[in-house]
């Protein structure tokens, strides 16, 4: 059991960047790999977990020895996201879902007609603001990229969003945030602690966070 902290339990882990259609061939999506989602999956199975991934778009190799649900939009990921949270004891956010989609799919490519075209855009919900309100005692875990006035703004969200623990991202920095291989994060916990990973593999902070998660979630966790 030592090295299997997570065996017995469910952990439920987002990754990739949402698509938000505009119109038959055309969206919106960002830069995420989805590299640090799939490292926390392989991780947490490592740990004896059984492992479910919601993956949004991504361009890292699938995780191994996972259940991967493959989705598009932010709308898609919250149903599937949603449908499962109750039967988890980990829920990972590490998907960069886009904040805005756009008001209307239209079901024919727009044409080229005026000189300027508008695109309406609304909020998308905050998915992980939402597993926080029915927490039933999951372990939650956000994922923050931010790019200035870091401690400041992890430690918002993880109030805000109700999370347990929240991993934060400097993505300014060299050698950290999305495509790379490595990272540069902080983990803060709601009980005021961080810890910070110098520049570390994205395989290497997934190990580290999962095994705080297992910390976390102690033995008396949902079974
Ligand atoms: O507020 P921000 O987007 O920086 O928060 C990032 C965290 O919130 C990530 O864990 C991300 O997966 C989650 N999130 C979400 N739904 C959104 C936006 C972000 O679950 N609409």
């Amino acid at each position: 059991l030592a090295d299997r902290p997570l065996a017995g339990k469910k952990v439920l882990v987002t990754a990739g960047g949402t698509v938000e259609r505009i119109d038959p061939v055309r969206y919106l999506t960002n830069d995420s790999s989805g590299k640090m989602g799939f490292a926390v999956a392989e991780a947490a199975r490592e740990l004896g977990a059984e492992v479910t991934v919601i993956a949004a778009r991504t361009s890292a190799p699938k995780p191994a020895g996972v259940e991967l649900v493959k989705v598009e939009s932010a709308l898609e990921l919250r149903e599937e996201v949603l449908s499962r949270y109750a039967f988890a004891d980990v829920a990972v956010m590490a998907a960069a879902v886009a904040d805005y989609r756009p008001l209307r799919q239209e079901e024919q490519k727009i044409k080229k007609t005026g000189d300027t075209l508008t695109l309406e855009l609304v909020k998308n919900p905050d998915i992980l603001q939402e597993l926080g309100e029915r927490k039933n005692g999951q372990l939650l875990i956000g994922f923050a990229a931010e790019t200035e006035n870091v401690e400041a703004n992890a430690r918002g969200k993880l109030k805000r969003k109700h999370c347990d623990l929240l991993v934060a991202n400097d993505v300014s920095a060299e050698g950290a945030g999305f495509g790379t291989d490595t990272n540069i994060i902080t983990i803060y916990g709601s009980d005021g602690s961080s810890l910070p990973l110098p520049l570390v593999s994205k395989r290497e902070a997934a190990l580290r966070l999962m095994r705080l998660a297992a910390e976390k979630l102690g033995p008396a966790a949902k079974g």
